[in-house]
């Protein structure tokens, strides 16, 4: 698997390359190959990114890209020279640093490139996360830290981070969410070691634009509280043993009918959901998970 990635991130700037010299748009058709390449979740993630490709977001990438200049090559470092070291360990392409499975082990976050607004550093020994790593790099859109060893995470980590909409800290040690920044659209969380006192029931509450909440294979034994906008929710294998009726809908409000939540999985927790029918009678499809 990763010996695959690593030939297809090869591959793709090989054959960026060769087509560099031809013009700005293909600048765009390698950017979305190499989106691919570093994919963040599951299938529904897939689907989602495929679904952005028609809108907005990529609109900007490709005006992004085809502002750079034609001369530049496509794996010129950007910024000042001190952006250097990074730019040779990783790959750096106009507003993107990719640093898969670096050799020798990377064991902290890199030096990023001023304006830097996609970081893939998926598969490297990553072991913790410091409220500096990031400093003034404001411009971050997505950051992945898939599969490192990241046990922690000082708290204002993120925080500054006001335009970081995807944020993949999947396949690592965390026993505990540090702050997320406001305009989080997708958080992937899945296999680490998070335990309802390292997630607080309000970890979420204040993320108004989040669509999509990847909490699988933990060690939750309780639903955190998921803002309405939410659509797709994981908590499979995990260890909830139990909800109330206002873990998705409201127990005052029998009308209530929670509008966007079309897919949760309950499944491989030590709870019968049979027996709370009145927790799901606001939800359009009912969770995945056992049922006697
Ligand atoms: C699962 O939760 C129960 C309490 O509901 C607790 O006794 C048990 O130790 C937990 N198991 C794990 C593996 O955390
Ligand atoms: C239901 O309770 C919430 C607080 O728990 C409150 O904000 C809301 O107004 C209540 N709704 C009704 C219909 O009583």
């Amino acid at each position: 698997m990763r010996t695959r990635l690593r030939m297809l991130i090869a591959a793709v700037v090989l054959v960026s390359m060769v087509l560099s010299a031809s013009g700005a748009h293909y600048h765009t058709h390698r950017h979305h190959r190499l989106e691919d390449v570093a994919l963040t979740e599951e299938t529904d993630v897939r689907a989602q990114r495929n679904k952005r490709s028609t809108n907005g977001d990529d609109d900007k990438n490709a005006l992004m890209l085809a502002d750079a200049p034609d001369d530049s090559g496509p794996l010129q470092p950007v910024g000042d020279p001190s952006d250097l070291p990074t730019c040779l360990l990783c790959v750096c392409l106009t507003g993107s640093v990719y640093c898969e499975e670096v050799d020798p082990d990377m064991t902290s976050v890199p030096t990023l490139p001023k304006e830097t607004n996609y970081l893939y550093a998926r598969y490297n020994k990553i072991k913790k996360i410091t409220a500096k790593d990031f400093g003034d790099i404001v411009t971050l859109k997505r950051i992945d830290f898939t599969g490192n060893i990241i046990s922690e995470i000082e708290d204002g980590a993120f925080a500054k981070l006001t335009m970081l909409e995807e944020l993949s800290l999947a396949e690592n040690q965390l026993a505990k969410l540090p702050m997320l920044p406001a305009k989080l659209t997708a958080f992937n969380a899945n296999h680490n070691k998070l335990k309802t006192k390292g997630v607080k029931a309000n970890a979420f509450k204040k993320l108004n634009k989040l669509l999509h909440l990847y909490l699988a294979h933990n060690e939750l034994e309780a639903v955190p509280l998921i803002p309405e906008t939410v659509r797709t929710l994981h908590l499979q294998n995990n260890n909830i043993s139990t909800v109330s009726t206002d873990t998705f809908c409201k127990s005052n409000d029998t009308y209530y009918i929670r509008p966007n939540m079309n897919e949760i999985r309950m499944d491989g927790n030590p709870i019968n959901l049979g027996q709370y029918p009145n927790s799901f009678i606001c939800l359009q499809s009912l969770p995945i998970g056992r049922y006697q």
